[in-house]
């Protein structure tokens, strides 16, 4: 089987190298049967020149089953309504391949220290997953919204009923098989503004009609400002987290900080029959050429894509060989250590190989 490969902007394409080495290994050793197929054009550059369409990218994304993306976009390079070229192309893969359900496990790797005084090395653990809905919300706006005589800009903010049960009932489904929080407990943490607009009343109106169907499963609720205090002081009670689409880009950024960053949070775009993986980071320009980002997230990524495609015993390979590094004191400089990214993907790789 082939799979899609996007390399993306900045950073992207040197932990993307990262992944296919990987991946390469899996091919060798191993019996996993996917050809990647990598698009180096597809970057922002060719986005905003015009080589590169959206109408194209997406003739060619409906060829697989599964995308492995890098981080895409260049905050230097615009369209001319003024927002980033390459995002037209991230945004278009979710709303048009209706990859509707963005999960993003927030996860304290060992080794790993928190921010947070009193998580990781042993204390109290980090492991939640927050699913971000990610075919609708106020990010739909993003092919519509306008600026009126340079006087008003309108952004409008769309939550359907399909769109809130089919997401609310992917996060019960996925707190039915998790193990829960740290107590033990299944619940669900709807997370809105139903205090301030209609569209988010009616996100949590629908989540509690669909919330009846699982009585196995607990749940609650929360303003989302409220939330990223919570993140902060009791991210050990969370198990799984669902809100709308430009929250749960927010919020979950804020988690990531909290499990040592986004170089380490990696996720998934599902949808009913396809699915898009990356990291939640972008292309860090700040770092870009350097050799050192931290491809911890993007191999992530590729080990959710070889879970989704059938691949668990192989899924889990990686994703022990990344924990074992990690806890040897492997780290790259964002998260407090002197080696490449180079280096790290060997350290993984030998020890995916000594399986
Ligand atoms: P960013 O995530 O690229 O960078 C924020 C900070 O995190 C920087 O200091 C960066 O060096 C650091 N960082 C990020 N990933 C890292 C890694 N793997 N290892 C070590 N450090 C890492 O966010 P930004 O600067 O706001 O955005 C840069 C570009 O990426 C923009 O064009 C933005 O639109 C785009 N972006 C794309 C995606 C995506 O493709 N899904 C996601 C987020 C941002
Ligand atoms: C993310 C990114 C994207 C988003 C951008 C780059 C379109 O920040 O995947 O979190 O806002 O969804
Ligand atoms: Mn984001």
């Amino acid at each position: 089987m082939d799979i899609m490969v996007l390399p993306g902007d900045g950073i992207g394409p040197e932990i993307m190298r990262s992944a296919l080495r990987i991946l390469e290994i899996m091919r060798s050793n191993f019996n996993v049967k996917i050809e990647s197929q990598v698009y180096d054009n597809i970057n922002a550059r060719n986005i905003a020149s015009g080589k590169v369409t959206l109408d194209y990218v997406l003739d060619e994304a409906r060829k697989y089953r599964a995308i492995l993306k890098g981080p895409m976009g260049d905050p230097n390079i615009r369209t001319k309504e003024g927002v980033e070229a390459g995002l037209d192309i991230i945004l278009g893969l979710r709303f048009n391949l209706d990859l509707y359900a963005n999960v993003r496990p927030i996860k304290l790797l060992p080794g790993v220290q928190s921010p947070l005084r009193d998580y990781g090395d042993g204390s109290k653990t980090i492991d939640y997953v927050l699913i971000r809905e990610n075919s609708e919300g106020l990010y739909s706006s993003h092919f519509g919204g306008l600026i009126l005589r340079d006087d008003v800009a309108i952004d409008i903010q769309t939550i359907t009923r399909k769109g809130t049960e089919r997401i609310v009932r992917f996060a019960f489904e996925l707190a039915r098989r998790s193990k829960g929080n740290a107590y033990g407990e299944k619940v669900v943490t709807c997370v809105d503004k139903s205090n301030v607009l209609k569209s988010f009343y009616f996100f949590r109106k629908v989540f509690t009609e669909v919330a009846r169907n699982y009585s196995d499963v607990k749940y609650n609720f929360m303003y989302a400002d409220a939330m990223a205090q919570f993140m902060i002081l009791h991210p050990e009670m969370l198990n799984i987290v669902v809100t709308e689409n430009m929250f749960g880009d927010i919020l979950s950024e804020l988690a990531a900080a909290t499990v040592g960053g986004v170089g380490l949070a990696w996720s998934g775009n599902i949808g009913d029959d396809r699915a898009m993986f990356e990291p939640v980071h972008g292309s860090a320009p700040d770092i870009a050429g350097k050799g050192i980002a931290n491809p911890t997230a993007m191999i992530m990524a590729t080990s959710m894509m070889l879970d989704w495609l059938g691949y668990s015993r192989e899924a889990k390979i990686i994703e022990d060989a990344i924990l074992d590094a990690l806890r040897s004191g492997v780290r790259t400089p964002d998260i407090g250590g002197k080696v490449t990214t180079e280096e790290f993907t060997n350290e993984i790789i030998n020890r995916v190989l000594r399986r």
